[in-house]
């Protein structure tokens, strides 16, 4: 047992924490992160792509003003005469039906992409060029492709012959003279004649872990730093999507294989999802930072909320197709785990991954409004799932808020259906965080476990200040104390790329150049690096107030114990530590401390104001520690 004794506040405040054990073993897998394709996170962001609209499929579906030559410019050159059209037919797969043709009338004709923003290229770098081209009319003649920094100074040409009769696919690596942060591609063609365009893509070859068709290597380095011990994905609300009549649930399946063989569609957050990032790639990139994939299948019913469905509400799947649905929501976990010559785990291992993923996690639905409709399809695909996979831990969903209509009937269904676990959201703002500190004391441990799905405190202008960083560590202090009966969490949203942002706040900030975390970010690192699988149970007591908030967990691997102490005084409270019923504890602690002006930002485009820092410190039991203002202490103790 801990006791902790805040005292009324007047400075000089003090407190104590005296462990006094038993401990109990908490979730290994408490701390993981949400990601969903909005504010660019995927395209234009974390997809290492370099090409805007490579498929020609951008549509007014995407964005009122969007159509299949977006972010490309028709080019002259060589008293070039010409003109460049989007068309369909003789397409190079039916998923994606759009393809450019240029017709060269005389001279040179061709198009220049300007990226998402313009495109970053390193002097030195290798870049990946692949294009899919056909001849449709006359005699094209060798095709000529150039990176160009923004004053149209060719950085790196390449000449690929000219095209045949049927599509096939050319690629060169191209590797600059000079550095640009604003330049573009650019395919010309000549010979009278009619080329076809599609796929045109462009790839730095240095991504994460060197993978091809991969992530961007600096922000995938600043997520993997977090060390998440899972990865929720697809999102959120890109998951059931706006609408059912354009299936626009997200399907898995549409997002494996070939590039050019996925389907592109509408992002209901008023873009495009290339699904260049599909679930091969998310698969290999858990595994590639050592985290669990937890995967979001829809619920067979589309989001209560969006317009696109013109005030419908939420529209559900026509029970006959529910068979084929089921179908593939069944398919998705042998394509995770069945062996390399099962049907689905046999496309697995053709893209180069033989041995299973190690599906653990699977979620049903996203906070959808619980009406009869979604409880009959949640409880078929749930039903059948655990039937077929009765190992494979399942989740379901109680709605968009901490509490409510939605809220209720969605823990009454979770009962109801004996769930294991639901997803609870809460985006909620700083005060709300504190004065639930104790939300979970009270959840009934033989009840489904939670999984905290998506969370973060609000300001009114949704500023990403250390005040309400700080109010998301207490709460944390209060997950890991409650780590049995909380399985999972994950801050929500993780990226958000400048100008392109439809929410706020968010994890990590970026443009094409640079990566800014958040101190939101540096919260979720703290804990993510200091957390363990066994908590001790602790005793609150605050007469001035919830202003210290505290956990401690031991890892069992290493044996260390960590305290974290989270203040949001503005004075320093004096804490004394007595831990002395923990055996072999040295008495020295590695201490970080993260702290500042409680409305203190680390901003996008500039230097970070707010991070943690770190020392040593001397501590026999019974020493006080400082906690200063606003502030995030972790003490991190090596046992014998
Ligand atoms: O995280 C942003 C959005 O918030 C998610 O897409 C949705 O699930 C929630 O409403």
């Amino acid at each position: 047992m801990i006791g902790l004794l805040a005292f009324p506040y007047t400075p000089p405040l003090t407190a104590s924490v005296v462990a006094s054990g038993p401990a109990k073993a908490i979730s290994a897998d408490l701390f993981g992160i949400f990601f969903e394709d909005l504010n660019y996170a995927a395209d234009g962001g974390l997809y290492a792509e370099l090409v805007q609209n490579r498929s020609f499929e951008y549509s007014s579906l995407d964005r009122r003003e969007w159509n299949g030559l977006t972010a490309w410019t028709l080019v002259k050159e060589n008293g070039g005469e010409g003109r460049a059209n989007v068309r369909t037919g003789s397409s190079l797969h039916p998923n994606n039906p759009h393809y450019v043709s240029v017709f060269v009338e005389k001279g040179s004709v061709g198009l220049r992409n300007d990226g998402f923003d313009g495109m970053v290229f390193r002097k030195g770098e290798s870049y990946d060029l692949s294009l899919f081209t056909c001849s449709f009319a006359g005699k094209p003649e060798a095709i000529t492709v150039r990176l160009e920094n923004e004053e149209g100074t060719a950085l790196a040409t390449t000449i690929l012959a000219a095209p045949g009769d049927d599509w096939s696919k050319r690629t060169a690596t191209l590797s600059p003279t000079a550095d640009t942060d604003e330049g573009h591609l650019v395919v010309m063609t000549s010979g009278h004649g009619a080329t076809g365009f599609d796929m045109v893509s462009l790839f730095p070859r240095k991504t994460f872990k060197g993978r091809a068709n991969g992530l961007r290597a600096d922000l995938a380095q600043a997520i993997a730093d977090l060390h998440p011990k899972f990865v929720r994905f697809p999102g959120g609300c890109i998951v059931h999507g706006g609408w059912l009549g354009l299936s626009n649930l997200y399907n898995w399946k549409e997002t494996i294989g070939p590039v050019e063989n996925r389907r592109a569609q509408p992002n209901q957050w008023g873009y495009h999802q290339t699904v260049g990032i599909g679930y091969f790639e998310y698969f290999q990139f858990c595994e590639d930072m050592g985290a669990k994939p937890l995967p979001v299948v829809p619920a067979a019913v589309s989001c209560q909320n969006t317009d696109y469905n013109w005030g419908k509400g939420q529209e559900a799947l026509p029970l006959s197709e529910m068979k084929a649905y089921i179908q593939d929501v069944l398919d998705l976990v042998e394509y995770a785990n069945g062996p390399a010559n099962s049907k689905w785990g046999k496309l697995r291992a053709a893209a180069g991954h033989p041995k299973p993923f190690n599906l653990e996690y699977l979620a049903i639905g996203n906070e959808e409004a619980i009406t009869p409709v979604f409880e009959a399809r949640f409880k078929m695909i749930h039903d059948a799932v655990h039937a077929k996979y009765p190992k494979l831990k399942l989740i379901g969903t109680v709605g968009p808020f901490p509490g409510g209509e939605d809220f209720d009937s969605g823990w009454k269904f979770a009962r109801k259906e004996r769930l294991g676990y639901v997803d609870e959201h809460y985006y909620m703002p700083p005060n709300w965080f504190w004065d639930n500190l104790r939300r979970y004391d009270g959840y009934n441990r033989s009840e489904a476990k939670i999984y905290a799905g998506e969370y973060a405190a609000h300001e009114t202008d949704r500023g990403n200040t250390l005040r309400a960083a700080l109010a998301e560590a207490a709460h944390l202090t209060g997950l890991e104390r409650n780590g049995d009966v909380v399985s999972l969490s994950s801050y929500a949203p993780l990226l958000a790329k400048e100008g392109h942002t439809q929410w706020r706040p968010d994890l990590i900030y970026f443009d094409n150049r640079e990566v800014f975390p958040s101190v939101n970010y540096q919260v979720q690192k703290l804990f993510m690096q200091n957390a363990g699988d066994r908590s001790l149970t602790s005793n609150v007591e605050a007469p001035s107030g919830q202003l210290l908030a505290h956990s401690l967990v031991q890892d069992s691997q290493t044996g260390d114990v960590i305290v974290k102490l989270v203040s949001r005084a503005d004075v320093p409270i004096r804490t004394r530590l007595d831990l002395t019923v923990i055996e072999g504890l040295s008495n020295r602690a590695a201490r970080t401390i993260l702290t500042g002006d409680p409305l203190a930002q680390n901003r996008f485009g500039q230097a970070p104001t707010v991070l943690p820092r770190s020392d040593e410190v001397f501590l026999v039991s019974g020493s006080e520690v400082e906690v200063p203002a606003n502030s995030l202490v972790v003490l991190r103790f090596k046992t014998r």
